[in-house]
């Protein structure tokens, strides 16, 4: 992937980042895909006062994205104020894995977006539970 589009992604993910809703935490976190025909789709955390009802901004953009008909992924950048990037927790590796499987994961701190990690979702979450097998029932 060409450096300029991956800085793109994480200058999205910044832009999104803007409109997370973390009035508990306070950690805003942006999160943007990048699809095979070249769309954007954005997503910010948003909390609630019950707070195991948050949900994280790569899975809001995740389900933006699916639920605009977008099926195809080639990466998403994930960006907040954490020192080398916030990684993702192990429910939107669950998602990703499913989803997005064949994804980069770019992590960057929105104090120093040119630096970005890398990392495969099979990486993230190796062995990952993709199907329920047909047989089990
Ligand atoms: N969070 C994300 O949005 N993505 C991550 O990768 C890690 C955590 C959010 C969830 C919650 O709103 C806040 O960060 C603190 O955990």
């Amino acid at each position: 992937m060409a450096k300029s589009s991956k800085r793109d992604l994480a200058r999205a993910a910044a832009k999104a980042r803007q409109r997370a809703v973390a009035p508990y935490s306070r950690f805003k976190v942006g999160a943007a895909l990048l699809t095979a025909s070249g769309k954007i789709i954005t997503g910010a955390n948003v909390e609630s006062a019950s707070y195991g009802l948050t949900c994280c901004a790569e899975r809001v953009a995740l389900f933006k994205a699916l639920t605009d008909g977008n099926r195809d992924f080639l990466a998403i950048a994930v960006v907040a104020r954490a020192p080398g990037g916030p990684m993702p927790c192990g429910a939107c590796r669950q998602l990703l894995a499913e989803y997005a499987p064949r994804a980069a994961v770019w992590v960057a701190d929105s104090r120093a977006l040119r630096v970005i990690k890398e990392f495969s979702v099979g990486e993230l979450l190796p062995a990952a539970f993709v199907d329920v097998p047909t047989d089990s029932v």
